[in-house]
């Protein structure tokens, strides 16, 4: 099971966050990005309406808080639907895809967040790993605790 992210590092998170949804172009510049780091990565959303993808994403940013604020007293239910869909039999995104999502991602909140420092990129990663950890984790449809 993944660690609990310290609070300091949470609010850091939270308010880069906070900065970078207030920024227009936010999410839009993220799937740029994550759709130029690979053709995999745009074959993979061929078809996808973007509208609802970005929605869905801003909603797992604010439930990854959740998540990494304690893990053991957080329920599963917000991750695992989303786990199960990026999982085999379905979507089947490798855990190498992931290298490409969590690049565009920081690269992205470097170019929005105006308070950007290495502390803010670092409470970003720990936060998404935690993320990117149940997903790979979850791949085969169980998620070993
Ligand atoms: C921690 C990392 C990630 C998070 C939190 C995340 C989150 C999500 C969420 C919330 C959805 C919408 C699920 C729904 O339909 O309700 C989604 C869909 C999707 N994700 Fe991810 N994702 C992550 C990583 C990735 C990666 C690395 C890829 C690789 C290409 C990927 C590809 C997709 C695709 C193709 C869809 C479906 C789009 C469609 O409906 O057409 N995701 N993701």
């Amino acid at each position: 099971m993944s660690d609990s992210v310290d609070s300091s590092t949470l609010d850091l998170f939270e308010r880069s966050l906070a900065r970078c949804e207030a920024r227009p172009g936010f999410l839009d510049l993220f799937y740029e990005k994550f759709m130029a780091s690979s053709p995999e990565v745009a074959g993979k959303f061929a078809g996808t309406d973007f509208v609802r993808q970005k929605r869905a994403l801003k909603a797992s940013f604010h439930h990854l808080l959740l998540v990494a604020h304690d893990r053991k007293q957080t329920p599963d239910v917000y991750l695992s639907d989303v786990a199960a869909r990026h999982g085999s039999g379905q979507l089947e995104i490798g855990a190498s895809l992931y290298d490409f999502w969590l690049d565009s991602l920081l690269e992205t909140v470097k170019a929005c967040d105006p308070e950007w420092s290495l502390e803010v990129d670092h409470a970003w990663e720990a936060v998404m790993m935690v993320g990117i950890h149940y997903l790979c984790q979850s791949y085969h449809g169980r998620h070993e605790k």
